[in-house]
């Protein structure tokens, strides 16, 4: 019998469903919450109004998509954390409803695990380039900036992280510093692309081991910039480019360095990146002249895989239904937790 899972995602500020039919998906519907631009960062309390509206729809058009019924489901697989608790509540309250009316199972599924995972998301027809366990991957999020060794879809291992912020968080601050908008991530990307990557220099961390730290990149970055504006108050207009360049060189770098170190102590040459950041060209590019440089065989996920989904929920939620890894129905949502 097939084993039909959908996926619901809702941790931040996109509310998402997805199906996955043995494996393969079927469908994947993501509404985006275009109501936190005008406060340049997610505003927690509208993004749970926010997915309140959409869970429904945004489930049923997912369902329709894929051709299934909902009687046909063999789970319900939800993003049960990390991230904003009125947010993930609504979710999490869906996921129970759906599957005590439906009498079928609810996994749970831990959001950073999903964004790993999202390399074993199969579509219709395709050929999978899938990375073998165990594996290395680079999880760059809004959130998170991880090094994982990844040894089965169960056994992860954080082997650094960041001490403070991450490279998202610290893109989107320096972004909304220079009034270029929200999310900083892509604009700083678009506009990189015309800029000289070495026109400004920035402060790189000297954090022991594996472990990241952007803290001090965004301070020095908004000092300097500071001290730019005094003296030209169309500094940013001027330069933005060359500034989104150079900044987005330094986070790459910072990334890189780390990971380069992580793969050549543990010999794995099998590297992934995962995560929001991951839709970034500038790393994108850094990966494939690694994978050129030190043999490595690189796994980038496609641009629609990258930010918050639910298809990667799917997935998670359908290895762990072969385990038969089902969650009690009255699992509570989680704000934090790490990989494990
Ligand atoms: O994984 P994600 O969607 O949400 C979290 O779970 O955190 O990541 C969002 C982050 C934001 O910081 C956003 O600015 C960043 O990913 N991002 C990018 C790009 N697209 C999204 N950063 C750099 N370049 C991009 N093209």
């Amino acid at each position: 019998m097939s084993i039909i899972i959908l996926g619901i995602e809702s941790s931040c500020d996109d509310t998402s469903a997805a199906v996955i039919k043995d494996g393969v998906l079927l469908s994947s519907v993501i509404a985006s919450q275009a109501v936190h631009e005008a406060y340049g960062g997610v505003v927690p309390e509208l993004a749970s109004r926010a997915h309140q509206q959409n869970i429904v729809p945004v489930v049923h058009e997912a369902l329709k998509r894929a051709g299934v019924k909902k009687e046909e489901l063999s789970a319900v697989a939800f993003t049960r954390g990390p991230g904003l608790m009125g947010s993930l509540l609504v979710g999490v309250s869906f996921a129970k409803g759906f599957s005590r009316a439906l009498g079928i199972p609810m996994i749970e599924v831990n959001h950073l695990q999903g964004h790993v995972l999202a390399h074993f998301i199969k579509e219709e027809g395709e050929e999978a380039h899938q990375p073998k366990f165990p594996f290395i991957c680079l999880l760059v999020s809004g959130g998170n900036s991880q090094i994982i060794r990844v040894n089965a879809y169960n056994d992860m291992e954080v082997l650094g992280q960041t001490i403070d912020d991450a490279a998202g968080e610290a893109i989107d601050k320096c972004s909304k510093v220079m009034g270029l908008g929200y999310p900083g991530g892509p604009i700083i990307d678009r506009l990189a692309r015309q800029g000289n990557p070495d026109a400004f220099t920035f402060s790189k961390p000297h954090i022991p081991g594996y472990d990241y730290s952007f803290s001090g990149l965004k301070t020095s970055f908004l000092y300097s910039l500071r001290e730019w504006v005094k003296e030209d108050p169309d500094f940013v207009e001027h330069h933005k480019t060359d500034l989104a360049a150079s900044l987005e060189k330094t986070i790459v770098d910072i990334l890189m360095e780390k990971l380069r170190k992580a793969v050549k102590s543990t010999g794995i040459r099998e590297v992934a990146v995962a995560g929001g950041v991951s839709a970034n060209n500038g790393l994108r590019n850094a990966f494939c002249e690694h994978a050129e440089k030190y043999g490595w065989d690189i796994f980038i996920p496609k641009f629609g895989y990258t930010t918050d989904n639910a298809a990667m929920i799917a997935i998670t939620g359908y290895f762990k239904y072969q385990d038969k890894e089902f969650c009690a129905i009255d699992a509570p949502a989680y704000s934090r937790v790490t990989i494990k």
